[in-house]
């Protein structure tokens, strides 16, 4: 396959483009979900049953994005790069709640599991930008209810955000990326199988349970092998 240069590009990334920016991926040996119960902390059940335990997981989390060292690293820089600089059309789509595609300057970028910095009244259904700790006791700045506040986080048993923008582009694009991703949680473990019309590219440091939904693997870190890919697509020299 040879690109044309007004070729589309999906990009799904996952936890492990931001692994090396210093933010645990969940699956991982010493992952998030090894100290933490996905029951307790990421579904709509959980939350009922004890709000401050999710709203301290999700603080704690929020917290982490202002630490010095998290920043944006080479891999989601040079995304960055790709939607600058490519003449078609590219989009992210993130199941990631992390800021750094965005601070690495990226523009068309779908959080599809919402944003760590973001929150949601339940009551009025106002949805702002959210840097501070939230509680139980916290009012929401537009209504003034009191403990009607959550994480703009889309939990398991939940619809994800724009999955009918999602789903047109993946059908029409030609060339689709997955970075860092294990494939087990759906939907976005089907975007591969959905975009078959497309040219498939999965980059992780091994394989995953869908690998075999891919036309080519990438193995290694994505901070080495995304710049590398993005220099060989601006290149044109994407040959395969
Ligand atoms: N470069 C590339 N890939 C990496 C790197 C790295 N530096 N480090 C880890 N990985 C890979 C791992 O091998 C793994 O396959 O990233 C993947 C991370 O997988 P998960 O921890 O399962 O994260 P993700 O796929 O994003 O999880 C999907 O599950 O818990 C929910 O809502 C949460 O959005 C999350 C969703």
């Amino acid at each position: 396959m040879k690109l044309k240069p007004t070729d589309f590009i999906v990009i799904l990334t996952g936890a492990g483009i931001s692994a090396e920016s210093g933010i645990r991926t969940f699956r991982a040996q010493d992952g998030l979900w090894e100290e933490h119960r996905i029951e307790d902390v990421a579904t709509p059940e959980g939350f009922m049953r004890n709000p401050e335990l999710v709203h301290a997981f999700y603080n704690q989390r929020r917290r982490q994005l202002q630490e010095a060292s998290v920043m944006p690293n080479p891999a989601h820089l040079a995304l960055t790069r790709l939607e600058q600089q490519w003449p078609g059309d590219v989009l992210i789509i993130t199941q990631n709640v992390d800021n750094l595609h965005e601070r690495a300057g990226s523009q068309k970028l779908l959080h599809m599991h919402g944003e760590l910095n973001k929150i949601f009244c339940q009551f009025c259904k106002t949805r702002l930008i959210w840097n501070t700790d939230l509680s139980t006791e916290t009012a929401c700045p537009h209504c003034g209810n009191v403990g009607m506040l959550r994480p703009d986080i889309v939990w398991f048993g939940e619809t994800p955000y724009h999955m009918d923008e999602i789903l047109r582009a993946l059908a029409v694009c030609q060339l689709f990326i997955s970075i860092g991703t294990s494939g087990l949680v759906y939907p976005a473990a089907k975007f591969a199988q959905i975009a078959s019309q497309a040219y498939r590219i999965e980059t992780n440091l091994q394989e995953t349970e869908i690998s075999g939904s891919f036309n080519k693997h990438l193995i290694g870190p994505a901070g080495s092998e995304i710049p590398k890919l993005i220099e060989a697509l601006l290149a044109r020299e994407f040959l395969v």
